[in-house]
């Protein structure tokens, strides 16, 4: 009985609460709930908040993703002119470019291998002007005007480099990923004022590294084509 009296005569300051917190009539529109309002601003949120991920997924108009941009020349390009195995190269590089990098990326000649990137297994050997450098640790931009050898300039499968040969009759080779390094530096070998000992050759091919340990027979190898000559 004194619940039905409270609920019948509420009293006009708890009947206006209660009105404007279930509905709000503005001046000149329509009728709008608490509820349909608030149901209104979380739809536009959710929608501002997932609008960059539906982008990104492909769900919204193309015209809301951006373009893809298009590819630009490197600006830090330099123009270079190289001679590899007596063959002249018109290139554009970047100046950071080791010459290592140049002949197995710019020129296609992937024959010269990289081990350590740091000097210090020999598998990079070309020679500069007939003399054996490490081409990981010279930039290519060093050499605009000089003549540069690489394996595939010593000899081809058809026509082998004695050198060459003879690392195939010794067995000088196991995985083969230090050959073409250790046959560069054996042909230079050749030239150089190298005892006539296998120690001697050990020590003038010390920077060269063969991880497989085919030692004896490249010694055997590189003797072979020096006794011939
Ligand atoms: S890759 Fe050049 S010395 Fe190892
Ligand atoms: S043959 Fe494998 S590293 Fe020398």
């Amino acid at each position: 009985m004194a619940n039905e009296t409270i609920e019948s005569h509420d009293t006009p300051e708890t009947a206006s609460a209660e009105t404007s917190s279930k509905a709000t009539t503005p001046p000149n529109g329509p009728r709008v709930s608490r509820r349909s309002f608030l149901s209104h601003l979380g739809a536009a949120g959710i929608v501002a908040t997932t609008a960059p991920v539906l982008a990104s997924a492909g769900t919204l108009t193309p015209q809301t993703a951006p373009a893809p941009e298009a590819p630009t020349a490197d600006p830090s390009a330099v123009p270079l002119i190289l001679t590899v195995n007596g063959q002249k190269h018109s290139l554009r590089i970047d100046p950071r470019t080791s010459l290592l990098d140049c002949l197995r990326e710019n020129l296609d000649l992937p024959g010269t291998k990289k081990g350590c990137d740091h000097g210090q297994c020999g598998a990079c050997t070309v020679h500069v002007n007939g003399r054996r450098v490490n081409s990981c640790l010279s930039f290519a931009v060093m050499h605009p005007n000089d003549e540069i050898t690489t394996i595939e300039g010593i000899g081809q499968p058809d026509h082998l480099h004695p050198m060459q040969a003879s690392f195939v009759a010794h067995d000088a080779y196991q995985c083969g990923y230090c050959t073409s390094g250790q046959i560069m530096s054996a042909v230079a070998v050749l030239k150089e004022p190298v005892g006539p000992t296998d120690a001697d050759v050990k020590q003038a091919m010390y920077g060269n590294i063969c991880r497989c340990g085919a030692y004896p027979n490249i010694v055997a190898a590189v003797q072979h084509v020096r006794n011939q000559a």
